[in-house]
């Protein structure tokens, strides 16, 4: 806008010059003078009046998303639970709601959203597992949801997760890990999450932390943090991550709500995930969540976009039973 202006303005400045060259030099220095002046202050006018104008955006933008917790501007797509990739290898079921392994989607929604690069529901079956493996660059995050996982890595980590338990690789410049069920009655369900760090080539690194149910009920707990938004390292802080993503994670009981107060300023992208309690969604109840209009049931997605901080976001428990899911707060670079 300010440029098209400044510019027709050069133009017409040109244009008048040319025409009184042609007259006489005396009155071209007059005009130029009074050229000179009047654009001095229409620029001091013009800077002026666009700093009141933004004043004035920045207040309303403000007034209003502090005034409804889920903004008008939100644009919602859907994840159905059973349109994401899905695998049945008999000793790991799983959902991929990004691209991953065999599972292609073009979609730009499917490749990544923010620096979120992978988000994959696993279900691994008795005695069996991941055998080692090798990872670079990648955070790599595992929410266990039920049952035990074991975790065995290169740097020397040996543990077994449980549930709420989250388990945190930063892969940087390589690692190589194995993820096994030992248990020999139960199956281990969890979620396995990867986001790209805004550096590369960091040093590896591994840690590991416990949420409970009772601090999840009815609230939103900061699981990952952006390490610049991190504070002080506290029993309860999160995890500190090399990304612009903040991860929180709620079990909402049916008719309470949360608020989520967007973590940053300026345009993000909010991913929600209602985690399942069985293999498939159940055709009546379960679990679900509202968002804006749309709601989502056992292992829906949601992409948010359209929100910018400062703002709220809320969310409804409108099933009949608790929902645990994750909520996701990300810069809007693509992965
Ligand atoms: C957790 O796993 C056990 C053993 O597989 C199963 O009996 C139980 O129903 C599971 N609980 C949930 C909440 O999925
Ligand atoms: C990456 O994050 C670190 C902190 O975690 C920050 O100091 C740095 O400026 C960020 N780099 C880029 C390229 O955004």
């Amino acid at each position: 806008m300010t440029d098209t202006t400044t510019e027709q303005q050069q133009q017409s400045t040109t244009s008048t010059t040319s025409l009184i060259t042609a007259k006489s030099f005396a009155a071209l220095i007059t005009v130029l003078a009074v050229l000179a002046v009047t654009l001095a202050f229409s620029t001091s006018l013009r800077s002026a009046l666009s700093s009141a104008l933004s004043k004035t955006t920045t207040t309303t933008t403000t007034t209003r998303s502090m005034a409804t917790a889920s903004p008008a501007a939100m644009k919602i797509t859907k994840r159905p639970w059973a349109a994401r990739g899905h695998a049945d290898h008999d000793w790991l079921y799983t959902y991929h709601t990004f691209s991953f392994a065999s599972y292609y989607s073009p979609h730009p929604l499917h490749q990544s959203f923010g620096p979120l690069r992978v988000i994959n529901e696993d279900r691994v079956k008795p005695t069996t597992g991941f055998g080692t493996h090798s990872h670079a660059e990648f955070l790599i995050f595992s929410y266990i949801v039920n049952g035990t996982l074991e975790h065995r890595d290169s740097m020397g980590n040996l543990e077994n997760l449980k549930r709420g338990e989250v388990q945190f690789t930063s892969a940087g410049t390589g690692i190589r890990h194995s993820e096994y069920n030992r248990n020999d009655k139960d199956e281990v369900h969890f979620l396995q999450i990867w986001a790209k760090p805004n550096k590369s080539r960091l040093t590896p690194h591994y840690e590991t932390k416990k949420f409970t149910d009772e601090q999840k009920k009815d609230n939103l707990v900061r699981i990952m943090e952006y390490t610049e938004r991190l504070g002080e390292k506290t029993d309860t802080s999160p995890i500190g991550l090399q990304a612009d993503l903040s991860m929180d994670a709620s079990i909402l009981s049916p008719g309470k709500s949360v608020t989520h107060e967007v973590v940053a300023e300026g345009p993000r992208k909010i991913f929600l995930q209602l985690i399942m309690s069985g293999r498939a969604q159940p055709k009546d109840g379960g679990a679900k969540i509202k968002v804006g209009d749309t709601v989502l049931g056992e292992g829906d997605g949601a992409y948010i976009e359209g929100v910018s901080g400062p703002g709220k976001v809320q969310v409804e428990s409108v099933g009949d039973k608790p929902a645990e899911f994750l909520l996701f707060d990300m810069g809007p670079e693509d992965a």
